[in-house]
């Protein structure tokens, strides 16, 4: 793949600097006179502005037309991948108030590894032993947290412990995720096109994977019915397999797999939901965006039996924050706190556990 940022470099010349710097990971165009970008996770105001909302607007219908898909009246908001891996997601006018808005996230083409978070403080060593027995045990895994709070990047490096003999398949609805194991099918969803046609989902894509011989399903992120597939197929084995959802604490993330499976349309009753949820997801693994910009793995807990009908989780480990500096600086420490329940399966197939 080359760098096509080229491409959008031809419809987007005022933000050039920025598409083609690479420690800016995304910018953000609020109508012509305003662009904001992220940079090192903070974001900035930059002067960049585009000569009037027509040209902006043209910009926004040229990078849809270059992907096929349309941006008009009958469509006024484009969700496109472009060739280099970069995210575009464009509303135009009167539903977006100041003018044609524009996010667009650039692909990283170095992921981030587990060393490197280790190095950022992203995580600690203990972080990283209960995260290499969670692979290695074959738990299910999920990686919850905000937009942007590093779920993807954590999944790439959770999935770094997955060893080689193993048939992972990955579904993803933009590929993201970087496995370098030998044997990993990876597969991307598609849009329907401008005539409503030929959508294939992460639902039919899990379908496709169960009959593929997956030892493990890595899947990209759950935001909807999916997440029933995956429960169904977690639980009728695929053991070891993981994903992300958007959630605010490890509980919430429970709570949002069982939104999620709801959205699948298909009747289950609650109680029933809740135990599927409580047996085919062994630990969540949560990440956040601190307030000095700073991505941390803030909790890692373990998913127990429900008590009273009601989601139980385990704290293995969390970050405890002591002290902001005036500037917003973060400090703290990440401290253990229970042990876990595989203590005795992990004792047995030799796996270390932080002490
Ligand atoms: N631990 C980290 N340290 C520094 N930057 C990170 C870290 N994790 C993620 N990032 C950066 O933050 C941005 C969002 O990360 P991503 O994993 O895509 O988040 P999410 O999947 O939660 O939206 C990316 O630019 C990524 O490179
Ligand atoms: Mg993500």
């Amino acid at each position: 793949m080359e760098n096509t940022n080229s491409f959008l470099v031809l419809f987007l010349a005022p933000v050039k600097e920025y598409l083609e710097d690479d420690s800016v990971s995304e910018i953000l165009i609020n109508g012509p006179q305003q662009v904001y970008i992220e940079r090192g996770g903070r974001l900035e105001e930059v002067t960049a502005k585009f000569v009037s909302e027509p040209a902006l607007k043209a910009a926004a219908t040229n990078i849809a037309k270059s992907v096929g898909r349309l941006l008009d009246e009958m469509h006024p908001r484009l969700d496109a991948r472009l060739p280099d891996g970069s995210r575009v997601h464009a509303v135009i006018p009167p539903l977006a108030r100041v003018g044609t808005v524009i996010a667009i996230r650039k692909f990283k083409k170095d992921t981030l590894t587990i060393d490197k978070m280790l190095s950022f403080g992203s995580m600690d060593e203990s972080t990283i032993k209960l995260i290499r027995a969670l692979v290695a045990l074959h738990k299910n895994v999920i990686v919850s947290g905000a937009t942007s709070s590093g779920k993807t990047s954590v999944l790439n490096a959770v999935s770094s412990f997955i060893p080689d003999r193993e048939r992972v398949l990955v579904i993803e609805d933009a590929s993201e995720l970087q496995l370098q194991q030998r044997h990993v099918v990876s597969f991307e969803t598609r849009k329907a096109d401008k005539n409503g046609q030929g959508e294939v989902t992460i639902r039919d894509l899990i379908h496709s994977a169960l009959r593929l011989r997956p030892d493990r399903l890595v899947i990209g992120e759950i935001r909807g019915g999916e997440a029933l597939d995956l429960l169904q197929a977690l639980n009728t084995g695929h053991a070891g397999s993981m994903s992300t959802i958007h959630a605010n604490s490890p509980e919430d993330c429970l709570r949002r797999i069982e939104t999620c499976a709801l959205l699948s349309g298909i009747d289950i009753p609650l109680a029933a939901l809740r135990a599927q949820v409580a047996s085919a997801i062994d630990a969540v693994i949560h990440t956040a965006r601190l307030s000095d910009g700073s991505r941390k793995v803030v909790s890692i807990a373990e998913v127990m039996p429900l008590s009273g009908g009601e989601y139980q989780v385990r704290e293995l480990q969390n970050w405890c924050t002591e002290s902001i500096s005036a500037d917003g600086a973060v400090s703290g420490r990440f401290a253990l706190c229970e042990p876990p329940s595989f203590e005795k399966e992990a004792k047995v197939a030799g796996i270390d556990l932080p002490s």
